[in-house]
């Protein structure tokens, strides 16, 4: 049976369980995570901290066979938790959350076979094939969905099927086509070197997806490579330069008739855990670098590594979209890039659209859930 003491002079509960596993819970932490003071429906909390004094006790723990019963020292309160309650949430665990995946990383020798695929009309009408579909596709960073239907707006149903659609100052969909005046570089049909999309936003989009609607002209094939993985080697090869990437904020710029947008941001974005987050990577949009000058020299070198690495076949994948295929990838982790075309050769038209990775994670946890 679970035991629950009272440690008075570390104010905390320890717990043990039947399996062997015991833990200590902050008397703080047990009032503000009462279950009372959470809405029955909403499950957020109602509870106000400073309405308790910081130096709260509990006076008494009882255990039940299905309860933890405390009472408090100082306020006429009782709280109840499930021993489970406490087991999964305790202190330092990290909390359980479906949609927290290791990435896998892979490098030059991913075949195009090897990307994950599913099939659009699968995804459409399966819950269980989308699911598996997205944690895959997380792992990975990269995914592809064939059968896609030749409409334009076939891309965005799947995509709004995930998440809310990230709109940009390109609108809420794009067209990947060699356009009259074109504003950036993609409406082209020059190559475009493996990048990040719009590093110059505050927030870069997350997910990315492009459907191929025709591929037809010579050249345009298709290039990525895994930016995770790029920077795991480098801050084992060349910790210098992976430090002067991860703590360098440069400039970089979208410009136009009509916007202005810019944001600086280090090239290897960590999380708070040291882990790697996102990146940041766009030779077109880079900005005019603006470090002190005696810095400049450093940075460009470890710069040029990186980039250098970008160029690799260890590194990049080459492959080609065809109509009717969709690619997905994490932009803030996957660079994608494309060979020049020629527009006289044949149409190519990609049609594109985004969905944040807090949307994209939502989603995994809502068909996460038990039936
Ligand atoms: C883009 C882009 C790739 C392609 O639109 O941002 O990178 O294959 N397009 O045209
Ligand atoms: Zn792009």
């Amino acid at each position: 049976m679970t035991t629950a003491t009272l440690r008075g002079n570390d104010r905390v509960l320890h717990v043990a369980w039947p399996d062997g596993t015991s833990a200590d819970f902050p008397f703080l932490w047990l009032r503000d995570n009462c279950p009372s003071g959470f809405h029955p429906q909403t499950q957020e909390r109602l509870f106000d901290l400073t309405a308790i004094p910081a130096d709260l006790s509990v006076a008494e723990a009882t255990v039940t066979d299905t309860e933890i019963v405390l009472t408090w020292d100082a306020i006429d309160h009782e709280s109840r938790y499930t021993p489970d309650w406490l087991y999964n949430h305790r202190p330092g665990l990290g909390l359980a959350d479906p949609a927290k995946i290791a990435p896998t990383l892979w490098r030059g020798d991913l075949h195009k076979g090897d990307i994950p695929r599913a099939n659009a009309a699968d995804l459409m009408a399966r819950d269980d094939a989308l699911l598996a579909f997205l944690l895959t596709a997380k792992k990975t960073g990269l995914a592809i969905v064939d059968g896609m239907e030749d409409d334009k707006d076939a891309g965005m149903t799947i995509a709004r099927r995930i998440g809310f659609l990230r709109e940009t100052n390109f609108g809420t969909t794009f067209e990947v086509m060699s356009k009259p005046n074109p504003n950036n570089l993609a409406y082209t049909s020059h190559a475009l070197p493996l990048h990040t999309d719009l590093a110059n936003q505050e927030l870069p989009p997350g997910f990315q997806f492009l459907h191929c609607l025709a591929n037809e002209a010579e050249g345009g094939g298709s290039t990525f490579c895994d930016g995770f993985a790029i920077a795991t080697d480098l801050r084992e090869r060349d910790p210098e330069a992976f430090d002067l990437l991860a703590n360098t904020p440069v400039p970089f710029r979208f410009q136009d008739a009509d916007y202005d947008i810019r944001r600086h941001h280090t090239v290897i974005d960590l999380d708070a855990f040291g882990e790697l987050h996102e990146l940041h990577f766009n030779a077109h949009l880079a900005g005019i670098f603006d470090l002190p000058a005696d810095r400049m020299e450093a940075y460009y070198r470890a710069y040029r590594t990186i980039m250098q690495m970008t160029r690799s076949d260890d590194y990049v994948i080459t492959t080609r979209l065809e109509g009717g295929e969709m690619v997905i990838f994490d932009n803030r982790r996957v660079l994608h890039g494309r060979a020049a075309f020629d527009p006289n050769t044949g149409f190519r038209h990609l049609r594109g659209c985004y969905v944040d990775r807090g949307e994209f994670d939502s989603r995994i946890r809502v068909l996460s859930r038990p039936k």
